[in-house]
């Protein structure tokens, strides 16, 4: 009997890095299962993955800031063994925090946080039981420092970072493992979502974003963390060491909020 593909579980595949992501696991043999609330989207990337990798995608509608909402992923996702979970869905406002609408922060709290979590905890158990699996979740450049005029976003992704790494330290040992992506400002609809311009500097690609995490977990002893980007990588290390008056204003002129449009 032919053996059985592995299948990964990727959030927020309707645009962006999540959808290079689908792309790259299908190109590695992944059967998969794709969720976010565009189905449209979902359908149009699932025809194009199954033409052009043969393999099986479902997809799966899901609102994550909605309570219950990972359950309800997880339940829709069955009996089928997930190998690889991807927490990609995400998504942040720039503005003012004086200014910032309340059901909007507990909505992108809920996404950024509170699914993935949840996510991770319900996927991560039968990973550990077979002895296998990998879990990747999307943190930020952001999650490296406070970041004026984005402080919630910027607070969800350290907490990312800080949960995934802490994964990653429980799971030694157990064939599984959990990595934490940092992208800094990459060309997706990310901006246009938050309502803002990117922060200073060129944007790189989704595919440059899932190419790092890929060249990560393809180690003999992946990491916990990632940061894509040499020059991210040095002003994440720097901020260890600058005092954080200093960082905080740094990151806000970096910044460059474009309040007039909120
Ligand atoms: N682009 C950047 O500069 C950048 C930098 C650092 C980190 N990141 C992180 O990278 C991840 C992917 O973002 P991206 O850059 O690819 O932006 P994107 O193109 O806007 O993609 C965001 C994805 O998240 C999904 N999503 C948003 N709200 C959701 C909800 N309520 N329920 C389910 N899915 C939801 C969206 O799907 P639907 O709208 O169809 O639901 C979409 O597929 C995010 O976690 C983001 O925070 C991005």
């Amino acid at each position: 009997m032919a053996e059985k593909r592995p299948t990964a579980l990727i959030t927020g595949a309707s645009s962006g890095i999540g959808a290079v992501f689908a792309r790259e696991y299908a190109s590695r043999g992944h059967d998969l299962v794709i969720a976010a609330r565009r189905t449209d989207r979902l359908d149009a990337l699932a025809a194009e993955i199954t033409a052009s990798h043969g393999v099986s995608v479902r997809v799966v509608a899901s609102d994550l800031s909605v309570p219950g909402a990972a359950k309800k992923l997880a339940t829709a996702v069955g009996k089928t063994p997930i190998d690889v979970l991807v927490n990609n869905s995400g998504w942040g406002h720039i503005g003012a925090f004086a200014a910032e609408d309340l059901d909007g922060m507990a909505d992108e709290i809920n996404v950024n946080i509170t699914a993935l979590t949840q996510l991770s905890r319900l996927f991560v158990a039968p990973m550990i039981e077979r002895g296998r699996g990998t879990i990747i979740n999307i943190a930020s450049t952001a999650a490296y420092q406070p970041v004026p005029n984005m402080s919630v976003y910027a607070a969800t992704k350290a907490y990312v970072l800080s949960f995934t790494e802490a994964l990653w330290g429980e799971l030694q040992g157990t064939g599984v493992t959990a990595l934490a992506v940092s992208p800094g400002g990459t060309a997706t609809e990310f901006f246009d979502v938050a309502g803002g311009r990117a922060m200073s500097g060129g944007l790189m690609t989704p595919s440059q974003v899932v190419a790092t995490a890929m060249s990560a977990l393809d180690t003999k002893s992946p990491p916990p963390s990632v940061i894509v980007g040499s020059s991210n990588r040095v002003m994440a290390m720097a901020g260890r060491f600058v005092p954080r008056r200093m960082l905080i204003s740094v990151a806000k002129t970096l910044m460059k909020s474009d309040s007039s449009r909120h």
